[in-house]
């Protein structure tokens, strides 16, 4: 039962596969000898393509049956979140994938050439080099061998709560914010194992990222403080900045706010917007208390941020304009 749970959709899988810095490979070889390789691996065309020197292990593992996995450790989950004195609840949340088939040789030089430039484009997107195909590489291609995993069957497993009682995942999702391993939190919400609700109906984003980005970039550029800057700039800041939260309604972005840290003396909060319609509700003030309790702020002796407009609402959330004259358009809140 428990195994049942932890069992994901093949896409999944296949979705791991195509973002897994490196996957690895095992199989055997010839007289029977196992064989585990980490290697880099492309999806292309339902197989998993690997290239290879012209001699050595891999090439003794062609024709047999082989399984290429990929992994991703998301969090540590100490026993003590969950109970008080027994060790037995701690555990690892992670995705996982496996892909099993048989290992076949690409011997043509046109199905050389299409896999090394799948693997280009796999790990060097930003291009900078003369494309494969036109005959340039013939020589070089001389001297490597391109492997192709035939996908016969393919797994994911996620364990990230499906199917533990709400108590566990509460107290899971609580102490991973806790703790500040954001990444196990975020992927416990995007696979449906926790929410945090916030007022009007919206759900509290304690970790915004590239899924968000456009609708986030959409909604703070119109703000007087973006006027000058392209959407281009406005996104690699969010993206950059160690605490970024929001909230979203049915799937889209209704507010954000973000703080660059040094995680000990100085948080700067900037960009901090609700969408119209959901603005006098609360959710400015539930976004603002969630980034003022994000682990790269909450441990930061000052909170500082600029606002023309704003003021009365950040002096809701107890931050204080500073006495000198020289700092009028600094609002700040002290921390002992
Ligand atoms: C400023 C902003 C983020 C506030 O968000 P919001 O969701 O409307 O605010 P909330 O409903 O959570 O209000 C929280 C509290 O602040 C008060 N408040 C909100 N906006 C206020 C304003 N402009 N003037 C005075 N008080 C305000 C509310 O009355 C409420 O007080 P209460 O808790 O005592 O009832 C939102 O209005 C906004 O996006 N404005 C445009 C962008 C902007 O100015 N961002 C800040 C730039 S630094």
């Amino acid at each position: 039962m428990r195994r049942r749970d932890k069992r994901r959709d093949e896409s999944e899988a296949w979705a791991l596969f195509r973002r897994a810095p490196a996957v690895r490979l095992a199989s055997t070889t010839a007289d029977g000898a196992p064989v585990l390789r980490t290697v880099h691996g492309v999806v292309h065309r339902g197989a998993v393509l690997l290239h290879s020197a012209v001699k050595g292990e891999k090439i003794g593992c062609l024709g047999r049956q082989a399984v290429i996995a990929a992994d991703e450790v998301l969090a540590e989950v100490p026993s003590s979140w969950l109970d008080p004195e027994r060790a037995c609840p701690a555990t690892t949340l992670y995705r996982s994938a496996m892909a099993h088939g048989r290992l076949v040789e690409r011997k043509e030089g046109q199905a050389k050439a299409e896999a090394m430039q799948a693997l280009m484009e796999r790990f060097q997107p930003q291009g900078g080099h003369r494309p494969f195909g036109d005959g340039f590489y013939e020589k070089a291609l001389r001297s490597i061998r391109v492997i192709a995993l035939e996908v016969e069957r393919v797994e994911a497993k996620s364990a990230l709560g499906h199917g533990k009682p709400e108590t566990w995942r509460r107290a899971v999702a609580e102490g991973l914010w806790e703790s500040g391993q954001l990444r196990g939190l975020r992927a416990m919400i995007d696979d449906g194992c926790w929410r945090f609700d916030g007022p009007a109906g919206v759900e509290l984003m304690p970790v915004m990222g590239p899924a968000e980005l456009a609708e986030a970039v959409s909604l703070l550029t119109p703000m007087y403080w973006n006027e000058h800057i392209d959407e281009e700039r406005i996104a690699r800041a969010q993206l950059a900045s160690p605490a970024w939260v929001g909230a979203r309604h049915d799937g889209h972005v209704v507010a954000t706010a973000r703080a660059i840290s040094d995680g000990a003396k100085l948080a700067y909060v900037m960009d901090v917007a609700v969408a119209e319609p959901w603005r006098g509700k609360g959710v400015g003030r539930a976004v603002m208390e969630l980034l003022l309790r994000h682990p790269a702020v909450r441990a930061c002796r000052r909170v500082e941020l600029h606002t023309k407009t704003a003021g009365p609402f950040y002096a809701t959330l107890d931050f204080q304009r500073p006495v000198d004259p020289a700092w009028r358009q600094t609002l700040r809140l002290s921390r002992a």
